[in-house]
């Protein structure tokens, strides 16, 4: 695995890589890496040649109050596991070099990140589809892969790829999850027994609905109830929300139908967790 600090020197290996005629795969994170990062990586060697890996916590897509300065890292750890799990090229910039100056232009999202994450995370989206369009930029991919995880940026992603008309293609893929249900997140290790415990419940919730959905249960009014009641039995009060929403323009729906997405947020103490399912998928 070749470990690139320097944009000039990533695109000189690249374009070695895509004059010998191979398949550029790329996986933008931020590091900690988990399983859920790496099954990403897996799925780029599915479908590309060379697989590149960005580890770029970026300050854009934080908000003032939020854990910038507290984001886990570990980058000789990630940088065995992505050794391991067989990427290529890892791409570590430091903010100079992904931002010599203050961004002159970003890309500013309209609907679609008005709510959920959006609402609650003024300036976010703004800041992930910024840094997201000046990777794709860095690394000219042919396919990124994204997690399902992140639903609400799969799709704003793959929005912007489609109105931008970026000459790449976007795959997401399912969440991946611990033995009892907690969504991996880099941000899991910010939680101490108790309050891992009581995360669970952001899953369990998540679960509930699905139960009832499938014992036909169509009321989105209904379905979010089950899991605001499951999250405050659990202790879990913060919640910032719950969405029931049409997997493609996000917008909450009244019923819900198969595909049907259903997102939540709540805070555990300082850390603040997202999980989301797809109604009726496997
Ligand atoms: P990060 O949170 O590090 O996540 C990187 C990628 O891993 C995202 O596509 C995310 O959806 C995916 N991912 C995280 N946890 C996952 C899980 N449990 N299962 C499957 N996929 C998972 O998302 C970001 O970084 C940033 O916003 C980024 C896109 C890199 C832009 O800065």
């Amino acid at each position: 695995m070749r470990r690139v600090t320097r944009v000039a020197e990533l695109r000189a290996t690249l374009d070695a890589e895509r004059r010998r005629g191979r398949r550029i795969g790329f996986v933008p994170t931020m590091g900690f890496l988990h399983e859920g990062h790496l099954r990403l990586v897996d799925e780029a060697r599915r479908r590309a040649d060379v697989i590149v890996m960005s580890i770029f916590v970026n300050p854009l897509q934080f908000g003032p109050t939020e854990d910038l300065a507290r984001y886990p890292r570990d980058i000789e750890g990630d940088a065995a596991k992505a050794e391991t799990r067989g990427v290529d090229v890892l791409f570590v910039p430091d903010d100079a070099e992904v931002y010599p100056h203050p961004p002159r232009v970003v890309v500013t999202p309209r609907t679609l990140a008005k709510r959920w994450e959006g609402a609650a995370r003024p300036g976010h989206f703004e800041g992930v589809l910024t840094v997201v369009a000046k990777l794709f930029n860095m690394v000219q991919p042919d396919v990124a892969v994204f997690g399902q995880k992140d639903v609400q940026q799969a799709t704003l992603v793959r929005a912007m790829v489609a109105d931008l008309d970026m000459p790449l293609e976007i795959v997401v893929t399912p969440t991946v999850r611990e033995a009892d249900g907690l969504a991996m997140s880099s941000r899991n290790a910010y939680l101490d027994g108790p309050s891992r415990q009581r995360a669970l419940s952001l899953s369990g919730a998540l679960r509930a609905v699905e139960r009832a959905f499938q014992s036909g249960e169509r009321n989105a009014n209904a379905l979010e109830t089950i899991a605001r009641r499951q999250l405050t039995e659990s202790g879990v009060t913060d919640v910032d929300y719950v969405a029931i929403a049409d997997p493609t323009s996000l917008e909450p729906v009244a019923q819900a139908a198969p595909g049907t997405v259903v997102a939540l947020a709540a805070r555990i103490g300082r850390t603040r967790l997202i999980d989301n399912v797809i109604l009726g998928s496997p």
